[in-house]
């Protein structure tokens, strides 16, 4: 039995397993896991000399990270709790949220409150403190534009600090945050949420959902309770299989390059990318390589969805790293195209 040690704001656990902390249910422990409820107990946390000068990892609720053996460090888990409204004029709502919160709850809950911006946003997993790293997105909107600051705990400067939002560097599933991994432990978000927005519709498929459902004039809840029907459809629950969702980036490759592809390959899909790129299905190039459904071991490749691999009960770790790099080496050999995991990979 892993030794516990309840601290204030804190409490400490020995040789701590991690299967029940990520969605893909790898089996693995931390030498030693710090689960913090309390963001003003960090400093004294740090104050450890394992925990100063040792490897950390941050963890929410697992939903992005991949397992390949133990973790030697210390994972600190944000089990913060706490939502509070800062400010609301009756045009806009400044909303303070802790990391620790399930980010599903949140969207729901601003909902319920009559706040807009989130609704494209819900059902994803995992907590408010992971989402501005990889700046959460989905269905044609990305979370950092709805963000006013992150607040975060800075092991460089040993100090709490506030970042705006242009201080976050907010681009397609990037941040500061992501290109630094846990140098900010982030130990809140406050949010900007509008009133009333222009709802962003054009997404594939959402147009159609809201008319099955009978909607002419969408509200807010409208567009959620679309994108909610269409995320059940498309994607595996982790609480049936597990899994991290996407596994790869969309490749974000030069003009020229996707042209090319454009011209062998008519029916690839190819979205708007940054200055002189766009931005390619990952999930289409996987299904073309005929990866979709297959299913090595206990590591697979979701038959759902080309982009999600999935545990199908007891595949270890570096089992379903070792399929994601024969899906990678694939879609290489095939199409010339780099893809990059998004999942953090330990
Ligand atoms: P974790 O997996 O615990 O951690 C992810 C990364 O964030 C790690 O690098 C970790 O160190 C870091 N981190 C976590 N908390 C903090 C913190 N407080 N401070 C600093 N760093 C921290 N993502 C999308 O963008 N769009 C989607 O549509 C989407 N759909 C998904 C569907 C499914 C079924 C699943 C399983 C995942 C999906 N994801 C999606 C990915 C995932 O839900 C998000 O990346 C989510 O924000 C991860 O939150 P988490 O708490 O589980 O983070
Ligand atoms: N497609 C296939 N085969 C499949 C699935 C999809 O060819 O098995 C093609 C289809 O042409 C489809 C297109 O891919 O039209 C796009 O599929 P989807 O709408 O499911 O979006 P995605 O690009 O695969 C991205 C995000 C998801 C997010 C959805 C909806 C990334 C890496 N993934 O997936 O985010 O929910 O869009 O906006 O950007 C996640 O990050 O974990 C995640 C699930």
């Amino acid at each position: 039995m892993p030794e516990r040690i309840a601290m204030g704001g804190y409490t400490l656990i020995e040789d701590a397993p991690l299967a029940a902390r990520n969605t893909l249910r790898v089996t693995a422990r931390a030498a030693l896991l710090a689960e913090v409820h309390d963001a003003a107990a960090l400093p004294e946390l740090f104050a450890y000399p394992a925990v100063r000068t040792g490897d950390i990892l941050v963890l929410g609720e697992g939903s992005n990270v991949l397992f390949t053996g133990d973790y030697a460090g210390t994972v600190i888990a944000m089990a913060t709790r706490g939502v509070e409204v800062l400010d609301d004029d009756g045009t806009r709502a400044l909303i303070r949220v802790a990391a620790g919160e399930r980010w599903d709850d949140f969207v729901r809950w601003s909902l319920g409150r009559g706040c807009a911006g989130l609704e494209n946003l819900i059902l994803i997993p995992g907590t408010v403190g992971a989402a501005p790293l990889q700046n959460i997105g989905a269905y044609g909107v990305e979370v950092g534009e709805f963000i006013d600051a992150v607040e975060a705990w800075d092991r460089e400067s040993q100090r709490a600090v506030t970042l705006d939002r242009d201080a976050c560097g907010f681009t397609y599933r990037d941040s500061i945050f992501k290109r630094a991994p846990d140098r900010w432990l982030i130990t809140a978000v406050v949010f900007a949420l509008p009133r009333e927005h222009a709802l962003r519709l054009d997404y594939a498929g959402v147009r159609e959902e809201l008319a099955a459902m009978g909607v002419t004039q969408p509200a807010p809840f409208h567009v959620a309770e679309a994108v909610l029907r269409l995320r059940t459809r498309k994607l595996p629950d982790p609480a049936v299989i597990g899994n991290a969702g996407s596994f790869f980036k969309n490749p974000v490759v030069p003009l020229a390059q996707t042209e090319a592809l454009k011209r062998e390959h008519p029916a690839l899909p190819i979205w708007p990318g940054p200055q002189g790129h766009a931005k390619l299905s990952a999930a289409w190039l996987i299904e073309a390589c005929g990866f979709k459904g297959l299913r090595e071991g206990d590591a697979g490749i979701s038959n759902r969805h080309a982009l999600v691999l999935v545990n199908h009960g007891g595949a270890r770790g570096a089992e379903l790293w070792a399929l994601a790099q024969r899906v990678q080496a694939g879609v290489r050999a095939r199409f010339g195209v780099e893809l990059e995991p998004e999942p953090r990979i330990l």
